[in-house]
């Protein structure tokens, strides 16, 4: 008998090695990529397992043995401003072995009798980031490249939640676009792609993120700045990859599938967005271990635990979708997007002349109301139908979205009608 695939349960962070699941055509396609030189932007939607197919990425590539990569991972979800930007990238060299050296000048002469190399990463991150300024930040990111350049191994830099980024510069600290936030994003994303251009070859860049980063651009009339960088588009899981999946996890923790129990999960999601897969998962194996005490699941099973566990009010974990969306946006924005998603997941489909009288209702002129609409489609939530109609994309996100807004919620016809 064949040996049954296992797989661990892993809900959360980033998944890689023995817990990093399918994904074997992703990873050829980016390595061909990559291989021919390019530049690349990865951007999906949320959950879709970016950051896990990156770090297997960069696990495969760094420890192969013909022709090892220094693969350099800087997650600028925490970073303001490009300062901060160059910053994480100086950490994330100075963890490697032997470049806190040769790094080392671009900090001043603080502390001089200590070493670069001898200083831990905390206070390392707190004294570059005093020695980059407004006026150097790009010299400074240029002796980095230019060091890195000089590297005997080929070099991948994966610049995760770049639109988280590119966001912040925008807005600075408030919730619409700054003055000065476009030009300070094009300085940004020029001095990026002149380096990728600079080093082409020897230096490949892969841009990460989930929130609309080609609307962002296109708001701020940035639309070209990244354009020598070659799309990669990141699809969910198909059917049978995510069935399969199911029935390793369940192998792994002694649960037993009846009835194609796996295959009504999977229908129940529509799209299997790894993380929602995982989920899923996980409260089947909550349910069966605690509250039935029972290892056998059904379909019955399935409903009742997507019902109460993957929708009910102790779920917050899809949470994270609102979040984003609300550090994306200004709040007039924000309570637009509510009201057109509300409306696509409670009377579907969302038609012109809904979104027209969303519109009428804010005061909402009609390119906000594009903008927020291509946002949507390209994270993942709304399609557009050949009729010109929108509806959700994910089952999961769609009933999500019921339970959290349609409670009280005052559907724009009858609006119209007070
Ligand atoms: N290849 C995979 N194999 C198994 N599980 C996965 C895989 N990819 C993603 N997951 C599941 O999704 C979760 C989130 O993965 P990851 O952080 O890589 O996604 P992401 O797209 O980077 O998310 P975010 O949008 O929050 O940045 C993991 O904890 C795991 O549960
Ligand atoms: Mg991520």
């Amino acid at each position: 008998m064949p040996m049954q695939e296992r797989l661990k349960s892993m809900c959360g962070s980033y998944v890689t090695g023995p817990d990093f699941w399918g994904r074997e055509d992703d990873i050829a396609r980016l390595r061909q990529l990559i291989d021919g030189g390019a530049n690349i932007v990865l951007v999906a939607q949320r959950r879709m397992g970016k950051t896990s197919l990156m770090k297997e990425l960069q696990r495969q590539l760094s420890s192969q043995e013909d022709r090892p990569w220094l693969c350099l991972f800087i997650d600028l979800q925490g970073a303001q401003s490009p300062e901060e930007a160059i910053t994480e990238l100086a950490v994330e060299l100075r963890r490697h072995q032997g470049w806190g050296k040769k790094i080392g000048h671009l900090i001043g002469n603080f502390l001089r009798a200590i070493r670069p190399e001898e200083i831990d990463i905390k206070l390392f991150r707190i004294k570059f980031r005093e020695a980059v300024t407004s006026g150097d930040w790009r010299e400074k990111g240029n002796e980095l490249f230019d060091a890195l350049a000089k590297s005997e191994k080929p070099v991948l830099l994966i610049l995760d939640e770049i639109p988280i980024l590119i966001n912040r510069i925008l807005m600075g600290r408030t919730r619409t676009i700054t003055s000065e936030g476009p030009s300070r994003v094009s300085e940004f994303l020029s001095w990026l792609r002149g380096n990728s251009i600079r080093h082409q070859g020897k230096i490949r860049i892969i841009l990460l993120g989930s929130i609309g980063l080609a609307p962002m651009l296109r708001r701020a009339n940035l639309s070209a700045a990244i354009n020598n960088f070659v799309p990669f588009e990141l699809p969910p899981w198909d059917h049978i990859t995510a069935a399969r999946c199911l029935r390793a996890l369940a192998q792994e923790s002694g649960i037993r599938f009846t009835n194609d129990a796996e295959i009504a999960m999977v229908e129940k999601l529509g799209i299997c967005i790894p993380y929602h897969v995982q989920l899923f998962f996980k409260h089947v194996h909550d349910n069966c271990c605690t509250a039935r005490k029972n290892m056998l699941c059904g379909p019955d099973n399935v409903e009742a635990i997507y019902r109460k566990g993957m929708l009910g009010t102790s779920c917050n974990e899809l949470s994270h979708y609102e979040e984003r969306l609300k550090g994306a946006f200004d709040e007039r924005d924000y309570s637009l997007i509510v009201d057109l998603l509300t409306e696509a997941a409670t009377s579907p489909p969302l038609r012109p002349d809904t979104i027209a009288g969303i519109a009428e209702d804010s005061a909402a002129e009609k390119a906000a109301i594009e903008v927020i609409l291509q946002t949507l489609m390209h994270d993942g939530y709304l399609r557009e139908t050949p009729e010109g109609e929108y509806v959700f994309v994910s089952h999961l996100l769609r009933d999500w979205w019921v339970s959290r807004h349609s409670h009280g919620y005052v559907p724009i016809a009858r609006r119209a009608a007070r």
